[in-house]
């Protein structure tokens, strides 16, 4: 078995969801966490989800990053997300609670736009809005605090350190979203002064945490420091090149960890995508390789496969490498992660869908009209299974069959499998590629 202690090598890398989400991203940053001095979220908001245990306690995280139990871990959020100041300082709340010590390890740009109560009340009167044809979002209010920033009418993170500024820009913006709330979405309108009296008092919290945080990453590179991006989300819901409108609203491919660091492209040296050794999908879209039967349901049962966020069940299916491929050239993949490879233990066979049908023709790649993509019918090549991966950590003792598996992914998309997890546990995972 190789390791990974050449991962000292490597300054700056990211960590990527592959599909829609919900890869097992956490688990990963969380086993790399420790080879860093930084970890940096870049994009998305609260509507991120990723599990930690600390002790026997379990703490789920939304909006800060990973490396937050690791107390000589800069933790940052940078610009390109969207921050709620509410759901910032109940996440903060929660893990002070626990003995965990926050601020002294977090960064926050001041250039994050604000998610604020106005954004989730738009966010639940457009769904309602939509009727069946909802996005099913998450309901954090992500989508309508981006829109106010590519709008330009965002108040920013910076804006809470003038109260009265920030009360000027809110009553400007309210005047705005109470006019939408009320006349075209026939909601309530939402209080300038509560919403004022709610933020304020959060921003007491975190406000000597506001910094810039380009320059900041910047004195951690020329102190040699190393440095992990951690996405949020995967990229088939990213808002250029996901299953649009189906998507998030930020970029979740790797072009947006320069955005939304300010860090240039060039300091990117690994990138690497976490891809679940099947498919999930929560929300709406399509979903070529969903199993509707009680494979579908084996699976979700076995992978626990129910939003960290939301709650809600996860739709199952086989591995679809069409869109994996992809995914990969989508963010210059250098390696993939395949998580829950347990999780397909104990199956007679197992599927990897290498292409589609569409109209009578075979297809390669992931149509951009979503009615096409609807009706693509999944191409399998069909494997033997294995009786159990669970648990395994040297690659000398995974089952032949698990490895075929694997080797037929790479095969496929023309990128190493790096790491293979096989359980739950930080440390079930086998180590297939030093870094
Ligand atoms: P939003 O990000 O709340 O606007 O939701 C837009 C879409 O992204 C919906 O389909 C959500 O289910 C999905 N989504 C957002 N965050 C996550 C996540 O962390 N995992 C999986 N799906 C997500």
């Amino acid at each position: 078995m190789s390791n990974i202690k050449n991962i000292k090598n490597i300054k700056n890398m990211v960590v990527l969801g592959a599909q829609w989400g919900d890869e097992g991203k956490g688990k990963i940053v969380d086993f790399l966490t420790d080879k860093f001095d930084a970890v940096v979220r870049f994009q998305g908001g609260h509507n991120a989800g990723h599990t930690l245990v600390i002790g026997n306690k379990t703490t789920k995280l939304h909006l800060i990053p990973s490396g937050v139990l690791h107390p000589e871990i800069f933790n940052i959020i940078g610009n390109g997300v969207v921050l709620s100041p509410l759901a910032l300082v109940d996440e903060i709340a929660g893990l002070e609670k626990e003995g965990v010590d926050v601020l002294s390890h977090l960064r926050i740009s001041e250039s994050c736009p604000l998610i604020l109560p106005v954004h989730v009340a738009l966010d639940h009167a457009r769904e309602i809005k939509r009727g069946a044809s909802k996005i099913g979002t998450t309901g954090r209010g992500i989508g309508p605090a981006y829109e106010d920033k590519v709008a330009r009418r965002a108040i920013r993170a910076l804006d809470l350190k003038n109260p009265g500024l920030f009360k000027n820009k809110l009553m400007e913006l309210m005047d705005y979203h109470n006019f939408v709330l009320k006349n075209y979405f026939a909601q309530p309108e939402i209080s300038v002064q509560e919403q004022y009296d709610a933020v304020m008092k959060a921003a007491e919290k975190f406000k000597h945490n506001l910094i810039d945080t380009t320059a900041f990453l910047y004195d951690l590179k020329a102190a040699g420091k190393s440095i992990l991006f951690e996405g949020a989300q995967g990229a088939l819901l990213d808002i250029d090149h996901g299953t649009y409108p189906y998507v998030t609203s930020s970029n979740t491919t790797a072009g947006g960890v320069a955005t939304g660091s300010g860090m240039g492209p060039l300091n990117l040296e690994y990138v690497l995508a976490v891809s679940k050794a099947y498919t999930t999908r929560v929300g709406a879209g399509p979903f070529p390789t969903e199993l509707f039967d009680d494979l579908g349901e084996t699976i979700r049962a076995k992978g626990h496969e129910y939003g960290t966020t939301t709650g809600r069940p996860r739709r199952c299916g086989w591995l679809d490498l069409v869109a994996l491929k992809r995914s990969i050239q989508l963010s210059s993949i250098s390696g993939l992660v395949l998580t829950k490879l347990d999780v397909l233990d104990g199956l007679s066979t197992v599927k990897l869908c290498v292409g589609y049908e569409l109209d009578g023709k075979i297809i390669h790649t992931v149509p951009a009209d979503l009615d096409q993509f609807s009706q693509c019918k999944p191409v399998y090549e069909t494997y033997p299974g294995w009786d159990k991966t669970e648990g395994v950590i040297a690659l000398s003792e995974l089952n032949q069959n698990a490895l075929a598996y694997i080797k037929a992914i790479e095969k496929h998309v023309g990128v190493s499998v790096d790491i293979v997890s096989t359980g739950q546990e930080r440390n079930q995972n086998i180590v297939l590629k030093e870094f």
